[in-house]
């Protein structure tokens, strides 16, 4: 038997949750000072996520998209935040005190194939606090849980922060003869848990 406010709310509709009490697929963290809310992307995100993305630093979203625009359309913002969930995912990070959104990890599976790309962006102001670690770890952990076998993401070559980043999380870094500017970042998860943890 439910609870009384159970058995009052009409069949599907469950009250939103107050700001303090994140939904069950929501994580709270406290980095650098602040609290954060780690979780799955939703198309209600669009707009901070539009903000988001006007935000980055040039070189931040030329690292991550391999161009300098400030503003993607808006069928590419809708296409950013309204994933499946079971072939792409993506999960950001949200400050919780503005709501603004300050990171995010995605993947899309590769059809066909037990592999899914990756790709991952934090803003300026929240890196090297351990965020970026967050993310690529809670996205490995839904990798594996979705028996994925393997991990890819194109970084470029000039990128050194993230291919150290991406080394220091277990990846390994393979350049193609062919193509200099670019290094494909790879991690295997059919072993056991390895440096990106279960998480
Ligand atoms: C690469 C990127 C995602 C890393 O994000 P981040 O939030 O800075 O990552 P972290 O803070 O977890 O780790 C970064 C470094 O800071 C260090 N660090 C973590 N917490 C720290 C803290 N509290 N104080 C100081 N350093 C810290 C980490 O050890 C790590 O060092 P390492 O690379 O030597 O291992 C970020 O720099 C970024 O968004 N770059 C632009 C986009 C991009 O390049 N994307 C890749 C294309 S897919």
């Amino acid at each position: 038997m439910g609870s009384p406010a159970a058995n009052s709310s009409p069949p599907n509709s469950s009250p939103p949750s107050p700001p303090d009490r994140p939904a069950d697929d929501t994580e709270r963290v406290s980095l650098g000072g602040e609290w954060l809310q780690i979780r799955p992307i939703r198309p209600s995100d669009a707009r901070a996520h539009r903000e988001f993305v006007g935000r980055l630093s040039p070189a931040d979203l030329r690292f991550r998209f391999f161009t300098a625009v400030h503003e993607l359309p808006e069928e590419e913002i809708t296409r950013l935040t309204s994933v499946d969930h079971i072939t792409e995912t993506a999960i950001i990070a949200i400050r919780e005190a503005s709501g603004e959104t300050v990171g995010v990890v995605r993947l899309a599976c590769l059809p066909g194939r037990r592999e899914g790309e990756f790709a991952i962006v934090v803003q300026e102001d929240m890196q090297r606090k351990g965020l970026g670690t967050l993310l690529m770890r809670r996205l490995i952990g839904w990798a594996r849980r979705h028996g994925l076998a393997r991990m890819i993401g194109e970084v470029l070559a000039e990128n050194a922060e993230m291919l150290k980043f991406a080394s220091h999380l277990g990846f390994e870094l393979h350049r193609e003869p062919g193509a200099p500017d670019v290094v494909e970042a790879r991690l295997a998860l059919n072993g056991p848990a390895g440096p990106g943890g279960a998480g």
